[in-house]
């Protein structure tokens, strides 16, 4: 059994809290050869129909890296967003409950990037939002449940030698749909109801080497 699983089933049992909890405002991860990180959800039992991520990164690898991962016990890529680079593009795989669709961004190494997604099981409408501005929808595992009881990694795609280059901050993701007026918006963390993985409150491990800085 792998350890992460290992530690999920001690926090569940309410064994142990090893992770830090912090206000992660003004700082951002920075993701060295084979680091990633480990988020807890506050998702409780319940699994998630309609959901939505947001994150920011700032690299110049254009190989394939992870972003995000959610894994569940039975499926590595409940949500995951993974993406590769060839000039003048940049892809994004997102990923739900295995299944991918892709999106076509023009690539750009200079400055944070901001992605967010909004997914809703009842269509499996999947938008994806690139610097507030939202591409052509897609559909993707209409009717599909995410499960609850996950592992959330930055920087690295679950059991995959897949990993990150460059900086994460701004990470959130809210288990309902966040409005369109809200996904414009550069300050998610006014958004409300508050999210199960929080920026502002993340609880949260670092694996290898990574570091925690303050943006610049
Ligand atoms: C974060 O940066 C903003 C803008 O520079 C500043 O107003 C705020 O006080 C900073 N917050 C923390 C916790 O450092
Ligand atoms: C969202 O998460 C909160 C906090 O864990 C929980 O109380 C609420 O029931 C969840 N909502 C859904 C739709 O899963
Ligand atoms: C997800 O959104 C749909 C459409 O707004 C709603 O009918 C459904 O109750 C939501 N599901 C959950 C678990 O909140």
């Amino acid at each position: 059994m792998e350890v992460a699983w290992i530690y999920l089933l001690m926090i569940a049992a309410g064994v142990s809290q090893t992770f830090a909890r912090e206000d992660l405002q003004n700082m951002s991860f920075i993701f060295g050869k084979k680091g990633y990180v480990t988020v807890e959800s506050d998702q409780e039992g319940e699994p998630l129909e309609n959901v939505t991520l947001c994150l920011k990164h700032f690299s110049e690898l254009m190989a394939r890296q992870a972003l995000f991962s959610y894994a569940t016990k039975d499926q590595s890529k409940d949500i995951a967003i993974h993406m590769e680079a060839q000039e003048p593009y940049r892809w994004y795989n997102v990923y739900i409950g295995g299944a991918d669709v892709s999106f076509r961004t023009p690539y750009s190494y200079l400055g944070w990037q901001s992605v967010c997604i909004n997914w809703a099981s009842e269509t499996g409408v999947l938008t994806f939002w690139l610097n507030q501005k939202a591409l052509s929808r897609k559909i993707v595992r209409k009717g599909y449940s995410i499960r609850a009881h996950t592992l959330v990694e930055l920087g690295r795609a679950h059991k995959e030698n897949i990993f990150f280059s460059g900086e994460i901050q701004d990470v959130y993701l809210w288990n309902y749909t966040v409005e369109a007026r809200d996904m414009k918006s550069t300050e998610w963390k006014y958004i409300y109801p508050l999210p199960v993985v929080n920026w502002r409150n993340l609880e949260y491990e670092i694996q290898g080497n990574v570091a925690l800085e303050y943006i610049v």
